[in-house]
């Protein structure tokens, strides 16, 4: 019989293994910390009568691996999209489906970055992508940002300063639509002086457009991807905004040298072909009524929460009015510390995140991201309010 001694890793771990975290959402109460989109309006009969149809009729495909760049015609509808939607000039061939575009973003940041390379991004950023720019080791540098996106006078002094200091600078990252959490849309103006500086220097730009799809007031700007003919932009996009983010449907656009690096990062044999099958034929009938009634009900959402923080912070925060996505970025006077008691939030049933989770170097304690997405309008309207007794009962803000 062997012995009762548990058998060691420990000695074992590859020396750029880090430890992870086997983390589970939570889901408190009032859930304003994750950018879920509306489940009232996930297309649930409409991807089951999909996935029937694309069963019925291509089902047996799947007795096959997929092919590692994913679904022909899932990749060419994207394409279609991009075109039309993006101005983007690619087809299908340029396309790879991924799982989420957190995997695209992965893959692209493990091949662009060697330990120590310095990675350019908003002063505050979606922390999924933080953290794989962490997890490979990348110096964070994030510049600062107006209401109209990243300053350009800034990005130039920072790049100037780098060069200086003899750091090469790998890439640009940037969500110039909607950004997460800053909400803002990037202007035209600045898509262009933003590709037009970053050329000058020899740097590419990272393009995550996730919440593109979610606008429901403003006017439509065009991609960085569409404004550069040299081959410096690289693209993602995902589903999980539009679909779900439980069906791990995302894609990138990047150039074929760059593309054929990430796919050695892409593990588990390609992308869920069931899922993509589904998707794919539930989109081509029905894309944009989907978006429009998604985003009828978003609006309602955001107003809700819009109406609530006047109520109940009107006199100790700011605010933008977001003219689309999933999140408010609330700003607190400097000193309020948001990130001291957001664990006990959390444990009182408000759930958020404080500024200091998207920030390259920690700060922002006064700042909080607040997703409208998922809880219901009276239920937002609530946990704002929830949100102020909890912010007064632990001293944060005054009653
Ligand atoms: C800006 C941004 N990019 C990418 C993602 C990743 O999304 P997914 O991997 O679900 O496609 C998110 C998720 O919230 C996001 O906010």
């Amino acid at each position: 019989m062997a012995g009762t001694d548990r058998f060691s890793f420990e000695k074992l771990f590859a020396k750029n293994a880090p430890v992870g975290a086997k983390t589970s959402f939570r889901r408190p109460k009032y859930d304003f910390a994750v950018a879920y989109p509306d489940p009232d309006t996930l297309p649930l009969e409409g991807l089951a009568n999909a996935m029937r149809t694309a069963l019925e009729r291509d089902g047996k495909e799947l007795s096959y691996y997929p092919d590692y760049v994913g679904l022909l015609s899932l990749r060419e509808l994207i394409a279609d999209k991009l075109v039309r939607d993006r101005n983007m000039k690619i087809t299908a061939e340029d396309v790879v489906i991924t799982s989420g575009s957190g995997e695209a973003i992965s893959m692209i940041i493990q091949s662009l970055t060697d330990p120590g390379d310095v990675v350019i991004t908003e002063e505050f950023l979606y922390l999924g992508t933080l953290r794989q720019m962490r997890r490979y080791s990348a110096d964070v540098v994030g510049v600062k940002c107006d209401d109209d996106g990243m300053i350009p006078e800034e990005l130039e002094a920072t790049l100037n300063r780098l060069k200086g200091e003899g750091k090469r600078v790998k890439y640009l990252y940037t969500i110039p639509t909607f950004q997460n959490p800053l909400g803002w849309t990037m202007t035209l103006k600045r898509r262009k002086s933003m590709l037009e500086i970053a050329g000058s220097h020899g740097i590419p730009i990272f393009e995550d457009d996730c919440y593109v799809d979610l606008r429901f007031g403003g006017e439509d700007v065009t991609s960085i991807h569409s404004l550069d003919d040299s081959g410096q932009v690289i693209y993602v996009g995902s589903f999980s905004k539009i679909i779900a983010p439980g069906a791990r449907m995302g894609y990138m656009v990047a150039p074929e040298e760059l593309t054929l690096r990430a796919m050695s990062f892409k593990g588990g044999g390609g992308t869920n072909q069931l899922a993509a099958m589904a998707i794919e034929e539930y989109l081509k009938h029905e894309m944009y009524q989907h978006i429009d009634e998604q985003n009828r009900s978003l609006i309602v959402k955001r107003d809700a929460m819009l109406a609530s923080l006047g109520e109940n912070f009107g006199d100790t925060a700011k605010w933008a009015i977001p003219q689309g996505g999933l999140c408010v970025w609330l700003e607190f006077p400097e000193g309020t510390d948001l990130a001291a008691v957001q664990e006990q939030s959390f444990a009182e049933g408000v759930g958020y995140y404080n500024g200091t989770q998207f920030s390259p170097e920690g700060r922002g304690a006064n700042f909080a991201r607040l997703c409208y997405g998922h809880p219901s309008p009276e239920m937002v309207y609530e946990g704002v309010s929830e949100l102020a007794r909890v912010l007064e009962r632990h001293g944060v803000i005054k009653p």
